[in-house]
Order: structure tokens, then sequence, then C-alpha cells
């Protein structure tokens, strides 16, 4: 459902993401692992349309992203703590605003809207400016927004960055829902206890470069530690480190 293949993106003469190729499937939640500035970002934004890849290519539903960019986007949603709200706007204005440009209109649009209020917990501060919210309110309304459309795909990156232990959980939550709902979802994070919690399958990126694969089971096994944390420094650290944290 989700499938990136050789996809590649260079700024200038940096690399940010080397043949880049996974696939996540209907009912799968995949994580993308790295420390920051393994190429995370980039990689979500090219598949989110948001960035034209080097070489390569991102498809979502069987449309390639390049080609059928407006189709795509009718198909995904995507989260990013860079992404702004209107501060003028009240967090039912925004929601209500994102889903009328995804075609929603009139009542359907109205009972949409209400019912991302009650999904996202959003009643208390409803109709308060974005401007005026707090950290983990901002994110629920950016949640609220991306997902106004219910889109088959789901594209987080970094989707608990900042947030308090409550937020973060009614996120994780709420990912959990999702893939139960049959959605493919792809995230990104440099926290294993969310790798652990959620992923079915998990990427680790290193300078761009995808150097493990697989359930985090198969994490494990293939790098010999005794949990996650130990697996992903081994993988992304240079050669000396990674043994001393194998010894
Ligand atoms: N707009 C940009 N121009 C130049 N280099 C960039 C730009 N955005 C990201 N990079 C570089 O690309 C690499 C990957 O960055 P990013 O995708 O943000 O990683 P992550 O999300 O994993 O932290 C880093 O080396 C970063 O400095
Ligand atoms: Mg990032």
């Amino acid at each position: 459902m989700i499938r990136l293949s050789g996809l590649t993106k260079r700024y200038g003469p940096v690399c940010a993401v080397r043949e880049l190729t996974l696939e996540v499937l209907p009912g799968e939640v995949y994580a993308l692992l790295g420390p920051n500035g393994a190429g995370k970002t980039t990689a979500l934004r090219c598949l989110a349309t948001l960035l034209e890849p080097s070489e390569g290519s991102a498809s979502v539903c069987g449309i390639d992203v390049s080609t059928g960019p407006v189709e795509a986007r009718r198909r995904m949603a995507f989260l990013s703590s860079s992404m702004g709200l209107y501060a003028r706007l009240s967090a039912r204005e925004l929601v209500a605003f994102f889903g009328s440009l995804q075609g929603l209109a009139g009542e359907a649009l109205a009972a949409r809207v209400e019912e991302m209020v009650e999904l996202f917990g959003l009643s208390e501060f409803a109709d308060r400016f974005c401007g005026k919210l707090s950290t983990g309110q901002r994110q629920r309304v950016s949640l609220a927004r991306a997902l106004v459309h219910d889109p088959p795909v789901l594209i987080l990156d970094e989707p608990t960055l900042g947030l308090d232990v409550l937020s973060g959980r009614a996120i994780h939550d709420f990912i959990q829902r999702e893939r139960d709902r049959g959605k493919a979802i792809l995230f990104s994070t440099h926290q294993m206890e969310e790798v652990d919690l959620l992923a079915d399958r998990v990427g680790v990126l290193r300078r761009g470069e995808l150097v493990a694969e697989g359930t985090p089971a198969e994490i494990l096994a293939r790098t010999g530690a005794s949990n996650l944390a130990r697996a992903f420094l081994a993988l992304v650290a240079d050669a000396p480190v990674a043994e001393a944290v194998r010894a």
C-alpha cells in the first residue's frame, strides 16, 4: 500500500536518503528508526509529495506520487511537527478548512469535523485560536487536520516528539486503532519504546541508508543484542562502539 523503490534524495552534495526500498502493507505499522540526521524526514517528505526525489520512486495505493500527486495526497495523511497551524483560526475552523480542501462540504463536512473533535478530544479547546494551544493540544489538532478525510495511508513524522506522556499515549492508542482498521502506517521515531510498543516491522536508517529491516524480534536476533535499544545502538553506531554494545 506504501512503496518506496530505490528512493534517493540529494541536497546538493549531501545524500540524505540513498536507494531506500521498503513496503508497508494494509494493517501494518512500520517504524522508520534512526538518529537525528539519518534521513527519516526527507524520506517521508518525498513520499508525502513535499519533496521531489532525486532518483527512485514512491507510491501509495499503486499511485506514483510524482505523476499523481493530487490523487496520492487524497489517499494519505501526513503529520509533521514542523507543519504550522493557522494561529488565527480556531481548532474547529482549522479542521473544517482542511476538510474542505480534501473535497468535503456541507453536512458531511460538519459531521466529520465533529467526529474529529470527539475522536481527538478537542472539545475543551475546539473554539480557541490554534495560536493559544499547548504543544499536546496542537499535536492533536494537527492529527485531526491530517486525518479529516480518513485516508487509508498514514505517514507520521515523529508523531510524539515533545509531547507529555498522556498525549503520547493517546497517539499510540490512535495508531493501534488505525492499524486494526486496516490502515498502512509508516512512522518515524528515534525512540525504541515506541518501536517496541507499536511496530510490526522496523527499518533502521543510518546516514540515509537502510542498514537493517525486520520484525523487532528479527532485529534482536540479527544483532545479538539483549534489547532493542542496544540493537539500535549497535546498528547505527560506528564499528568500535557497536562492538562495545554487543560485548
Ligand atoms: N533542506 C535541506 N538542505 C540541505 N540539507 C538538508 C536539508 N534537509 C535535511 N538536510 C540534511 O539531510 C540529512 C537528513 O536530514 P533529515 O531527513 O531531516 O533527517 P532526520 O529526520 O532523520 O533527522 C541531514 O544530514 C540534514 O542535515
Ligand atoms: Mg526528522
